[in-house]
């Protein structure tokens, strides 16, 4: 349990879950998480930003106890997720005249998701403020970051901004504010990665919404509060930005050996041609960290053998994970072995629905790797170079 006063009246009411160590049974949690809440006491009125996971319900409850509050009058949504919205029937239990304020969006999901009762609803519309006297709450609808029905609030008087997971990090820290920010710079951006990618375009509208208000603090729902914002905002424009970097992300999976030979020999072709290359072996490696290196990639390259007719199933976990994510990568390619045929190339190509990369000739091999499949690699690996060089990312020469 742990309250701490962001400014004078405005508290941090939410739980820490230092154990935690996987969220949506998918992404791996190294650093735990946090989910925050935040308690506004207005001259007239009490709002709540947002609860907690209910496996936290409990430190919440005593939180709100420990400063004395014995009325809320709102409790806003931010998002209808259940690490945020979970706890709400506990609270609407505990405090029967709080209204549950949220946008249509949300209104309808913490109906279908939570049972929330319809009658214990304020719906606001974008832009539309709320009153708790000396202090004024303003709702900017903010879709996609990362459901459908998010939205954002601000404080006006003191500035900050309550964006729920939008900037979040999972980071289990007892400090308020950001202190290690090259901490927190990777692990908002393991956030990034793995929930708010898929959304870069959603996020670009959004940004210039966040940066007109000028927030001085972003208080997100997950991670430490960002009291100096440039750097999160700063972070967020680079990841969302068009520009690739010149790396190559290399996820692959070998059974016998032959897909390893082909991985490492054409990491040193593309280290001599002087580009970053980062090989995630599928058996051993965090998801996190491929889907951070999938943040700034130009060029991604499957490695598989097949496996009967297609490709090893790691390597299709690894394709689908990154189509769902759909990094800003331009070209992709496939390497790999295999002992008597396959579709293993057109299977992976098919599943590439929504990043639509440039396809650069696979190197797939009968066996055993041998001379000519070195020199293939070696193509490939000047394929690349070509291909970064025309983009600006790979200085001529080089
Ligand atoms: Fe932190 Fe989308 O929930």
């Amino acid at each position: 349990m742990v309250v701490k006063e962001i400014t004078s009246g405005v508290y941090s009411v939410g739980a820490i879950d230092w154990d935690r160590r996987l969220f949506d049974e998918l992404i791996p949690l190294p650093d735990g998480t946090t989910y925050n809440a935040y308690l506004i006491k207005g001259s007239e009125k009490t709002a709540l930003i947002d609860t907690v996971d209910p496996t936290k319900e409990f430190d919440l409850v005593c939180n709100l106890v420990r400063l004395g509050v014995d009325r809320i009058d709102y409790i806003v949504a931010n998002h209808a997720e259940q690490d945020h919205s979970g706890s709400l029937p506990m609270m609407l239990e505990l405090y029967p005249d709080a209204k549950v304020v949220t946008n249509e969006k949300c209104r309808e999901f913490l109906i279908d998701l939570l049972q929330v009762s319809a009658d214990r609803f304020q719906t606001i519309r974008d832009r539309e403020i709320l009153s708790l006297g000396d202090r004024t709450l303003e709702f900017i609808i903010a879709p996609w970051v990362h459901w459908p029905e998010t939205m954002l609030t601000f404080l006006r008087e003191d500035r900050i901004l309550f964006p729920c997971d939008f900037f979040g990090s999972h980071y289990a820290s007892s400090e308020t504010y950001v202190q290690d920010e090259r901490a927190i710079y990777l692990a908002a951006k393991r956030y990034y990665a793995e929930i708010m990618m898929p959304f870069r375009n959603s996020i670009k509208g959004h940004m210039e919404k966040v940066e007109a208000l000028d927030p001085k603090i972003i208080a997100p729902s997950h991670g430490p509060l960002y009291n100096n914002p440039g750097m999160i905002v700063a972070a967020y424009k680079d990841w969302i930005s068009d520009e690739v970097k010149n790396e190559v992300v290399l996820p692959y999976v070998s059974m016998h050996g032959s897909t390893q030979k082909m991985v490492d020999y054409f990491t040193g072709a593309l280290i001599d041609y002087g580009i970053v290359v980062k090989p995630f072996n599928l058996t051993k490696t965090d998801i996190g960290h491929l889907a951070m290196a999938l943040v700034d990639a130009a060029t991604i390259v499957i490695g598989t053998p097949t496996v009967i007719f297609g490709p090893h199933p790691q390597a299709v976990y690894a394709t689908y994970l990154t189509n769902l994510l759909r990094p800003k990568a331009r070209f992709v390619s496939i390497i790999g072995s295999y002992g008597w045929g396959g579709q293993t190339v057109d299977i992976l190509k098919g599943m590439l629905t929504h990043i639509k990369p440039e396809i650069l000739e696979p190197v797939i091999v009968k066996g055993q790797p041998n001379e000519e499949t070195m020199k293939s690699l070696d193509r490939l690996a000047e394929d690349i170079k070509k291909k970064h060089t025309e983009i600006g990312i790979l200085p001529e020469g080089e």
